[in-house]
């Protein structure tokens, strides 16, 4: 039986492949079954932040698995606690709370917010406001979470308390107005929702008026986290801190893991036995998470910066390309052509790329040499033309 017979036989139907197997790479580019290369701009939907099998991060890796691969949270290990210190040191936040992806980053920080406000103001303040067009996460309740009517439909009734408002301080005053509301929770640039960036009032106003009411403002870095946008979190392009931020993908290179990073505010607000996960803090993926974390710092960060300007500049005025949105490595491009018709042909031309709603998305690995990023540019460019 041939690969792609065996996981349309065994594999749930869940996911639309493309007809494409990789077996091996190396940084930014990957090869098929038949040694075919192409130029990776999606790094895993923004997960191996240093490519694939990138030496550095395999290093950190088989050394904690030939000490030890798990153990449980009853016992102190190393690369947890380092890791948790770590991104405090990078970010003033006071606390962590590991888990496995952004989903479960994102339910710890929304339990969070439940407690804090049933502590301080009682069980009927409990709603959360998103925002339309938001996307965070598949279980239930960051479905419910997830500001877009289409992934709700199939699997009512989905957790309560949930209200989404357009990125507006009029929508967000009035929804406090309305509702008791323990928290807000943004993206800062919406990833799967289309690569849009928020507007910098209103990150600003809504960070203002959240902590004037004591609402917690809660930044979901899921995408937009560890360096993917040019800062080491997104919130910082924008000049707030917020309570708490969720931050995947990234975070450990290539190998599950979810943090939730707690404020002053809420750094107690959840104790002992209130939350938990068997896997949550594993050695191996925190012992890789804090190789990544030690390689992004400012240098990386200006580099994923002034190659986001030079693809930007190789874009503009493109034929075929209207405009592109987001910063630093996550950018979205509105193309006149089709979004998927230019992924899929690109796919042909040996350049992987991602849509987002109606838009090409670009996440490559941060550290893709920028030769490799202009070369995978000019066949763009090539695809999305529309005159002859
Ligand atoms: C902003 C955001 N939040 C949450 C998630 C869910 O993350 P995961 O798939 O790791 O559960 C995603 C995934 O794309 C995301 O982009």
């Amino acid at each position: 039986m041939d690969l792609k017979t065996l996981d349309s036989a065994f594999v749930a139907p869940t996911y639309r492949r493309f007809p494409l197997e990789i077996v091996s790479g190396s940084g930014s580019v990957v090869f098929d079954e038949k040694g075919s290369r192409y130029i990776d701009l999606t790094s895993g939907i923004g997960v191996t932040a240093f490519g694939v099998a990138d030496p550095v991060w395999q290093e950190a890796v088989t050394a904690q698995i030939g000490l030890v691969q798990h153990m449980s949270n009853l016992y102190y290990t190393a690369p947890c606690a380092k890791l948790a210190a770590l991104l405090c040191e990078k970010t003033g936040f006071e606390k962590v709370f590991f888990s496995n992806s952004g989903a479960e980053a994102n339910e710890c920080a929304i339990k969070v917010a439940r407690k804090y406000a049933a502590d301080n103001y009682g069980s009927d303040r409990f709603t959360i406001a998103t925002l339309d067009g938001s996307f965070h996460g598949r279980t239930l309740t960051t479905l419910a979470a997830t500001g877009q009517e289409h992934y709700h439909e199939l699997f009512q009734p989905l957790t309560p308390g949930f209200i989404h408002i357009p990125p507006t301080m009029d929508a967000l005053k009035a929804a406090a107005k309305e509702h008791k509301l323990a928290a807000l929770m943004i993206e800062c640039i919406q990833g799967e929702g289309g690569v849009i960036d928020l507007p910098q009032d209103f990150v600003r106003q809504a960070r203002a008026f959240t902590e004037e009411n004591d609402i917690l403002l809660i930044c979901d870095e899921v995408q937009t986290g560890n360096g993917r946008t040019g800062a080491l979190y997104a919130y910082m392009h924008y000049g707030i801190t917020p309570d708490v931020v969720s931050t995947a993908k990234g975070l450990a290179g290539g190998l599950p893991l979810g943090a939730t990073l707690l404020s002053e505010k809420v750094q107690h607000t959840l104790g002992y036995g209130d939350h938990g996960s068997t896997f949550g803090g594993n050695p191996v993926c925190c012992a890789a998470a804090l190789s990544v974390l030690q390689r992004i710092d400012d240098a990386l960060l200006t580099d994923v910066r002034t190659k986001s300007d030079r693809l930007r500049a190789a874009f503009e005025g493109a034929d075929g390309i209207v405009s592109v949105s987001g910063m630093g490595l996550m950018l979205g491009l509105k193309t006149v052509k089709p979004a998927s018709e230019i992924v899929a042909s690109l796919l042909d031309r040996g350049v992987l790329c991602l849509t987002a709603k109606d838009k090409v998305r670009l996440l490559p690995a941060l550290n893709i040499p920028l030769e490799l990023l202009l070369e995978a540019a000019e066949t763009i460019k090539d695809v999305c033309r529309v005159s002859a």
